[in-house]
């Protein structure tokens, strides 16, 4: 049995993803739960009323960036006031998907770096400590000037799943910027992995996959990436990895957002199933979630909030 450190307790999300997660968090480290009173003014704003007693207390907040991105962070920054307000003895962040991860640089002049911004404001807000699942790339949470933690989920995916080792596996990043996640997930597993290189237009945000000298002939190829938004990455590396002679594909996301029209893309390159971690939203009959609580509470072991 799990024991948490004295005082720890998870305040939910209003969203039933974060509610979920929030509970099953709860659940696996013995926790207390808070359920904060929720509801939007006519003309929109949020309003939300912590009805537990926080004082002296470690707060975790569970509250994923989906849906949608922009009332979420609101939201995470009106709960770690409310938890300083009520004079909690630390609040922690639990943000299963953190969105504007994908602008960690100003790629055109003018541009914000806006996972800097949200992570400075969530560290102004009151967080002292940050808990992600697969932010997409883990050197951009060196901006959050507390202590923050990447939960890596694709071990506990593929075991999850049931995928085991064989010969004629192969995993597989969309990209350079992915190798890493297809080096734990292929380590795991015990087999082999590469990347294919990807160039994508920051004007019209086409992308293109350049060939490169992977040997999946005959091979079943895991893709694994952080996201799949409009699908177009994931059909991409299909269609060139099945002309490379690749016979077989599984996905395997963290974050599966699925955009307009995505699911229908995915089905006719041939996906029939994405595994992602239950951090948004299941969105469309291909996807399939899985439980990645037991990894979170890995993470916030690491970090000290619970033992
Ligand atoms: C980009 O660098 C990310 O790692 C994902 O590959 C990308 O966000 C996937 O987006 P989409 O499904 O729209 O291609």
């Amino acid at each position: 049995m799990n024991r948490s450190a004295p005082g720890a307790i998870v305040v939910l999300g209003p969203d039933e993803v974060s509610k979920a997660l929030g509970k099953s968090i709860a659940s696996i480290s013995s926790l207390e739960l808070c359920e904060p009173s929720y509801k939007r003014f006519p003309d929109g704003e949020q309003y939300l009323r912590l009805t537990c007693d926080v004082s002296r207390r470690h707060v975790i907040v569970v509250k994923t960036f989906m849906p949608d991105q922009d009332s979420s962070a609101l939201f995470a920054l009106l709960a770690a006031d409310a938890a300083k307000e009520a004079n909690a003895e630390s609040v922690t962040l639990v943000a299963p998907y953190l969105a504007y991860a994908r602008q960690d640089r100003a790629f055109l002049s003018g541009e914000p770096v806006s996972v800097r911004a949200l992570l400075r404001a969530l560290w102004a807000a009151g967080y002292s400590r940050l808990v992600t699942v697969e932010v997409h790339k883990p050197d951009s949470l060196k901006e959050f000037p507390g202590t923050a933690y990447n939960v890596r989920p694709y071990p506990l995916m593929v075991d999850s799943i049931g995928l085991r080792s064989s010969k004629d596996l192969v995993v597989l990043s969309p990209d350079l910027g992915a190798l890493e996640r297809a080096k734990i997930l292929a380590e795991h597993l015990g087999v082999g992995y590469d990347y294919l290189e990807k160039l994508r237009d920051r004007y019209t945000g086409q992308v293109s996959v350049k060939p490169k000298s992977l040997d999946v002939n005959g091979k079943h190829v895991i893709i694994v990436d952080d996201i799949i938004s409009t699908g177009s990455t994931v059909v991409t590396a299909i269609n060139e990895l099945r002309r490379a002679g690749a016979t077989g594909f599984d996905v395997i996301v963290a974050h599966a957002l699925l955009a307009e029209g995505a699911e229908e893309r995915l089905r006719s390159a041939g996906v029939s199933a994405i595994y992602a971690a239950n951090t948004t939203p299941l969105r469309g009959s291909i996807v399939h979630q899985i439980n990645v609580a037991p990894a979170i509470v890995n993470g916030l072991r690491s970090l000290g909030i619970i033992h």
